[in-house]
């Protein structure tokens, strides 16, 4: 028996989750999984709740749990809250107090979505990357960091940093996965201009020695986000830090079409978090508009990452695969005047594509 924690979230994480929820459970039953699933609180939804973005529940269940699937957190409403109060953190603090600090973004290619990529299809054909994000470090977790007013004048600051260990142990992480794929690693950094970055370039390339059969590369941040523009085909991994991770893999989904394609797995030593790379979209939320589709790939990473099971994992994304070619669209993924479905009925159709 596996436990898995459920955190719908907000604006169309609920949504998004029940669909991804019907390809858990269409695989649960087929395989014998015997999960134990149990939804909670985040984000927004916890704040109305229990005034805390992460209430003390919520997080017990999440460190009980074998597994994570989350949704999206965040929207206007808690968007005038103080800084300890806002949805994000929510989400920040799970992957904090879970120790995740490995997030796996990968950015593939859905050949059948070619002409849903704002570039031009020569340039995204072969794009196949995996962003190894560091995810529990960086200026986003960094001390000291305040708002304040000095001399009646507002300024605010926040501190980057990172120490050798952390960005050691996310290296190995990103090295491994280039072991499994074709064996390239690019590490993002800014070393002409900050410290903290110099520091990652000099600790990265020391391990570099570890894994020879992975060719090393470096790149400032700024040319890694013209170069995913100019030619997105000649990475294979990318590692990066918190923050650069946070924008780059942003970047590297609208290669692929659309952000609502892009799962993620946030990894540390025991259990794994899954949530689609893409936010809460308060503007289509309760619409049954959104595209599932992100999320299922997720419970397909969980398969394989947390559950063990490479061969549901892949079945789950054959699936995908198979409702794409039958020309299923969800509306950011459809071309001009092609025909579109709601969230449930993708959800529906990649049940249906499991043939179980
Ligand atoms: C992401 C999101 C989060 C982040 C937000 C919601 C805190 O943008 O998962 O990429 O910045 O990490
Ligand atoms: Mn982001």
């Amino acid at each position: 028996m596996k436990k898995i924690a459920i955190f719908p979230g907000d604006g169309i994480g609920p949504e998004i989750v029940d669909a991804a929820r019907m390809v858990l459970d269409a695989v649960d039953q087929a395989a014998g999984l015997n999960l134990q699933c149990t939804d909670g609180l985040v984000g927004g939804a916890a704040l109305d709740a229990a005034d805390d973005p992460l209430p003390e529940a919520s997080l017990q269940l999440a460190m009980a749990a074998d597994a994570v699937i989350l949704g999206a957190v965040g929207g206007p409403r808690w968007d005038g809250l103080p800084p300890a109060k806002r949805p994000e953190q929510g989400l920040l603090r799970l992957r904090k107090n879970l120790d995740l600090f490995a997030n796996l973004r990968p950015a593939q290619i859905f050949p059948q979505l070619l002409s849903a990529s704002p570039l031009r299809p020569e340039l995204v054909r072969d794009v196949d990357i995996l962003v190894v994000r560091e995810l529990t470090g960086d200026i986003y977790f960094g001390q000291p960091r305040a708002a304040e007013l000095v001399d009646g004048k507002r300024r605010a600051y926040n501190t980057m940093v990172y120490d050798e260990d952390e960005i050691r142990r996310i290296a190995h992480v990103a090295f491994k996965a280039a072991q499994g794929r074709r064996k390239q690693l690019c590490s993002v950094d800014k070393a002409n201009v900050l410290e903290t970055t110099r520091l990652w370039r000099e600790v990265v390339t020391e391990l570099a020695a570890e894994y020879p059969d992975v060719q090393l590369t470096h790149m400032y941040v700024d040319n890694a986000a013209m170069q995913l523009i100019r030619a997105p085909a000649q990475f294979d991994v990318l590692l990066t830090g918190n923050m650069f991770g946070d924008i780059l893999s942003d970047e590297a989904s609208q290669l692929t079409g659309s952000i609502g394609m892009l799962p993620s797995a946030s990894l540390g030593e025991g259990r794994g978090m899954y949530e689609p790379i893409h936010g809460s979209a308060p503007d289509i939320a309760g619409q049954d508009k959104a595209n599932p589709l992100a999320t299922i790939l997720s419970v397909a990473m969980m398969l394989r990452h947390s559950l063990g099971n490479e061969a549901w994992a892949q079945r789950v994304e054959k699936a995908v695969q198979k409702v794409l070619d039958e020309g299923l669209r969800t509306a950011d993924i459809a071309a001009a005047g092609e025909a579109v479905v709601g969230t449930r009925a993708m959800g529906h159709a990649v049940v249906k594509a499991l043939q179980l």
